[in-house]
């Protein structure tokens, strides 16, 4: 890739539906797409960063009926949400807009005009189950029913998850609709298919090129076959564009989704008196990327370009596939209970540190996963951000007020240390932006950040500014040139911050990547003020709480002795996280015969609260107060009679002669895991 010729620039991501709140995997996506944005304009490029609602289909309509909205309403304030929340992660979209609106309809008939016209449609007749209840046929994922190749039950009308078979959604046994439970009937009705398979060699050889060598890869064993038709409609009731010329027919939400890209840009340039299709038409100048998930490359990298050809349109330059959030090792999932929505998480922290994490773990062109550990984060907010960057800033502004806040002037020698110093940091980093590596941006930062504190600890300004001005003065100078140019490079992944660290600066304007070379003397600056206060691990606490509480189980009452062992597999117990906790309050639960509440320590993961079945082994609970216990730090908070129990206390004996588990470890900190 390369930019640095100066056509224009059209970045979008994903368009998140529109049946439900963002969550981290969401936001993780744009923030990817954010960095680059950023990092292209500080390089004085013009550039466009799109997205909008994907507003059409069946889930959308069935949440508005849910919710006792008609979907028109439920969309323009599912939109806002999304809009608020991105806004909230810092998220610098030039424009967002929705599939639902006159532009995209019109697009979707333009781009179905020309289909018809160049024979890539088809008519054909197909089974599909139709609910008599709700009166509609059925998308595969509405359908539940038992597998059946497995026999499994409450599997989805496409695929099992216990065996991985994938069939039609008719093929269920004992089908019911999943959202009134009705037994669907088998009814036949006619659809339109578009014929992928008419752009296969067209495909297979301009894709490659614009995916990774991973998704090329997974492209060549979709070509090893011939390519499956694609339906593009649905029967009413459906919201989404009537099909013209067809009665109650609807263009299937997939085919105006993508779409929603072009509508996007045509409206947004269409505000700015500029023509929108510029960015489209064959031969553009100009560039364009797309940012999305690996679970929906099929999509941008088959039906998307292949609709672009048909209407004689250009293919993007490139499409970005990313792999999905983690959060401390596993999927996202409600039941898990660590399900992070967007909300839920700037309710309790600052969007920098998440944009900060996800920059030291991703790359935009790789598709591996990433772990949002809450651990990890936490440390790494304090220790780096915090720890290398702001306090690079607040010790040396806060000596610089005996200067009057202002500069000294550089020797020759100085000067040179800062270009050698920040030069090899700035060209690596400058580099990994490009290749969108912002793991390796946030090496250099770090590498940079490390160079700068030394200097500053080895000159000891707070001691030579009682008997040497000038060697201090020169020190905050340097020190201060090179937190300059720390913030400048990480300018696109913590804008907020860096801004704010870059106006104390206030008489010299610092925005863009060129004043990366710029050498300051004599400036001045303003007081410091505070960049970033510290995590504490108790705030991240509230995150991994069930965000259902319909999720929520009830305990299961302690095994009686004699019964036969369960055995579980080596995998299910390297689930369980032991650690160390030191039991902080402990007392007996009025009203319950067997119960003790403690309130444990648990290091970095903070307080936990535990409803413990010890009340008989332990008459005074305080004697357990101080003791350094193991507990199951990762069990589902479990709803009881008195309260959430939020994690396990291991003790062994019977009901009435408990032991808790005591770890006599000198050594062993609270957290600490139990190896
Ligand atoms: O997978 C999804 O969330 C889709 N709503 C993405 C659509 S992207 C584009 F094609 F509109
Ligand atoms: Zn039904």
């Amino acid at each position: 890739m390369n930019n640095s010729s100066k056509s224009k620039i059209l970045v979008t991501t994903a368009l998140p539906y529109a049946n439900g709140p963002l969550h981290l995997g969401h936001i993780f996506e744009n923030i990817l797409a954010d960095f680059w944005v950023r990092y292209l304009k500080m390089k004085k490029n013009e550039v466009y960063f799109y997205c909008a609602d994907d507003t059409h289909g069946s889930a959308v309509m069935i949440e508005a009926r849910k919710q006792g909205q008609i979907p028109e309403e439920f969309i323009k304030s599912i939109s806002q949400s999304h809009q608020e929340d991105f806004r909230g992660f810092l998220i610098d979209h030039s424009f967002y807009f929705s599939t639902h609106s006159e532009t995209n309809r019109q697009l979707c008939h333009f781009f179905y005009q020309k289909m018809q016209e160049k024979g890539t449609i088809e008519r054909r007749h197909q089974s599909q189950l139709y609910c008599p209840h709700d009166q509609m046929f059925l998308p595969d994922r509405f359908v539940k029913g038992q597998c059946p190749n497995c026999g499994a039950t409450e599997q989805y009308g496409d695929s099992c998850e216990a065996c991985g078979a994938t069939y039609s959604a008719f093929q269920l046994k004992n089908p019911a609709c999943a959202i009134c439970g009705t037994q669907p009937e088998l009814q036949t009705t006619e659809q339109i298919f578009f014929k992928l398979n008419l752009f296969k060699e067209l495909l297979q050889e301009s894709l490659p090129q614009i995916t990774d060598p991973a998704t090329a890869k997974k492209m060549s064993e979709w070509f090893r076959q011939d390519l499956r038709d694609w339906d593009i409609s649905r029967n009413g009731p459906y919201f989404g564009f009537p099909i013209p010329g067809e009665s109650n027919k609807f263009f299937y939400v997939w085919l105006d989704a993508p779409m929603g890209y072009i509508a996007t840009s045509l409206e947004h340039q269409k505000s700015l008196g500029q023509d929108g299709m510029e960015f489209w038409i064959k031969d553009s100048p100009h560039k364009v990327y797309h940012f999305i998930g690996k679970d929906i490359t099929y999509f941008h990298t088959l039906f998307w370009p292949a609709l672009l050809k048909v209407a004689d349109l250009r293919l993007p330059n490139f499409v970005f596939v990313h792999g999905f959030v983690k959060v401390n090792g596993h999927r996202m999932s409600k039941s898990r209970g660590n399900f992070i929505l967007a909300k839920q998480y700037l309710q309790h922290l600052p969007p920098e540190a998440l944009r900060y994490y996800f920059a030291s773990k991703a790359s935009a062109t790789s598709q591996d996963d990433i772990d949002f550990n809450l651990d990890d984060f936490v440390a790494r907010a304090n220790a780096e951000l915090v720890g290398k960057f702001v306090n690079l800033f607040s010790r040396s502004i806060k000596l610089l007020e005996h200067f009057n806040y202002q500069l000294g002037e550089l020797s020759t020698a100085m000067k040179s240390y800062i270009k050698q110093v920040s030069h090899n940091h700035i060209t690596a980093a400058e580099k990994a932006y490009e290749n969108q590596q912002y793991h390796l941006v946030i090496d250099q930062t770090r590498q940079l950040a490390d160079e700068a504190n030394r200097f500053f600890d080895e000159r000891a300004p707070w001691k030579t500014i009682k008997n040497d001005e000038k060697a201090t003065l020169e020190t905050l100078t340097v020190t201060l040139n090179l937190a300059k140019n720390l913030a400048l490079i990480l300018k696109p992944i913590i804008p907020e911050i860096s801004k704010k660290a870059l106006s104390f600066f206030h008489t010299t304007q610092l925005d863009c990547w060129d004043d990366l070379h710029l050498l300051l003397e004599k400036t001045s600056l303003t007081p410091y003020q505070n960049l970033f206060t510290r995590i504490t691990p108790d705030s991240v606490r509230p995150l991994i709480q069930p965000s259902d509480s319909t999720h929520q189980k009830v305990a299961t009452p302690a095994t009686k002795q004699g019964e036969p062992l369960t055995l579980i597999k080596i995998d299910d117990f390297a689930k369980i996280d032991l650690r160390v906790a030191e039991v902080v309050e402990a007392q007996a639960v009025e009203g319950s015969e067997r119960l003790l509440s403690l309130k444990v320590f648990l290091g970095p993961l903070g307080y936990r609260h535990i409803f413990a079945g010890l009340k008989k082994s332990y008459p005074n609970p305080s004697e357990l107060i101080g003791k350094k216990i193991a507990v199951v730090a990762n069990l589902e908070p479990r709803k009881m009679k008195f309260g959430i129990s939020e994690a396990m206390a291991l003790a062994v004996g019977t009901d009435e002669r408990l032991a808790v588990l005591e770890i006599c470890e000198k050594r062993s900190k609270p957290g600490d895991p139990i190896k």
